[in-house]
């Protein structure tokens, strides 16, 4: 893969990559067209990544499809599917860990002990197999996107690290390959989530910022949801993922909710609109977080 990358790279043309676990959707394939824009090549590594499950049976019970994948992937006119092996990706002996601390200690952590941990070895895994450009993450697990940047910026990766809005179902549900486990009646409450985030947003376009009303908001929309128990619902800066007592432009509302045998999760950033923009916030926020 590598001797390929630099081939390319060579003849002065971009790789961009798009690390991902298969079982491919929307939202992956929404990530692929934000790679084309500026790649020449793109790169789609799939690779259900052991380290960053906390659970050995989720991580059997994890959907795969290689072949769907594929035919995905070769519709959408990407150029490279990298599907490693966990022997090539964790040599024999493999011994060391890439630890984002802070970043990895707050909303998902927690609940997850070191699936941040396992996420970013992985990813500065594929960044030095791939030696790609830049690579392209979703907004949709934010805490994810924050920690791989950190750990881009700390190790001196050559890699840019690129964002995509998260993509959503019509009725406002974030894509996800878990969403599949949920039950029609399940699904029919997943909802709630996007819509107690879309409640606060609003709420906080029109002057209210104390968290403790707007994280109110959220929760009790999903408490209402028969069969869905909030694990958080917190309102943090965005880049240091720390809670704030008050909401200002840039900030996030996020949460992670159970639902049947799922865990789901979503966040919205909090950004004016137009209409929405006063003087105190563009003296606030002059590059528009
Ligand atoms: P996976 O869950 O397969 O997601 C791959 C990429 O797709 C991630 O960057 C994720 O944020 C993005 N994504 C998933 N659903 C999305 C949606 N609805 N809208 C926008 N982007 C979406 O995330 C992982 O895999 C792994 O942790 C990985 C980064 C590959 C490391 O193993």
């Amino acid at each position: 893969m590598r001797e390929l990358s630099r081939q390319v790279r060579a003849a002065g043309l971009r790789v961009g990559l798009v690390p991902t676990m298969g079982f491919l959707h929307e939202g992956h394939l929404e990530l692929v067209r934000r790679a084309k824009v500026d790649a020449d090549v793109v790169v789609v590594s799939i690779f259900v990544n052991p380290a960053q499950f906390n659970d050995p049976g989720d991580f059997e019970n994890y959907p795969r499809d290689t072949s769907a994948d594929e035919a995905m992937l070769e519709a959408g006119g990407v150029d490279m599917m990298f599907v490693p092996e966990a022997e090539q990706v964790y040599p024999a002996g493999s011994a060391s860990r890439v630890i984002v601390s802070g970043l990895a200690d707050t909303l998902c952590g927690p609940g997850r002990p070191g699936h941040f941990d396992g996420v970013a070895t992985v990813v500065s895994a594929l960044f030095n197999m791939v030696e790609p450009d830049f690579a392209v993450f979703g907004e949709k697990d934010y805490q994810q996107l924050q920690v791989i940047r950190r750990m881009a910026a700390d190790l001196h990766f050559d890699v840019d690290v690129v964002s995509v809005a998260t993509c959503r179902e019509p009725d406002g549900v974030a894509m996800s390959t878990r969403n599949e486990r949920l039950s029609a009646a399940e699904r029919q409450q997943a909802p709630a989530i996007y819509r107690g985030l879309c409640l606060a947003s609003d709420a906080w376009q029109t002057g209210e910022d104390s968290s403790q009303a707007l994280v109110g908001l959220v929760a009790s929309e999903i408490e209402a949801a028969e069969g869905m128990t909030a694990e958080y619902v917190s309102l943090v800066d965005g880049a240091t993922l720390q809670p704030v007592p008050r909401a200002t432009a840039g900030c996030v509302l996020a949460v992670a909710a159970a639902l049947g045998p799922v865990r789901l999760i979503d966040n919205v950033v909090l950004q004016r609109t137009a209409s929405a923009v006063t003087a105190a916030d563009n003296e606030e926020t002059p590059a528009h977080a």
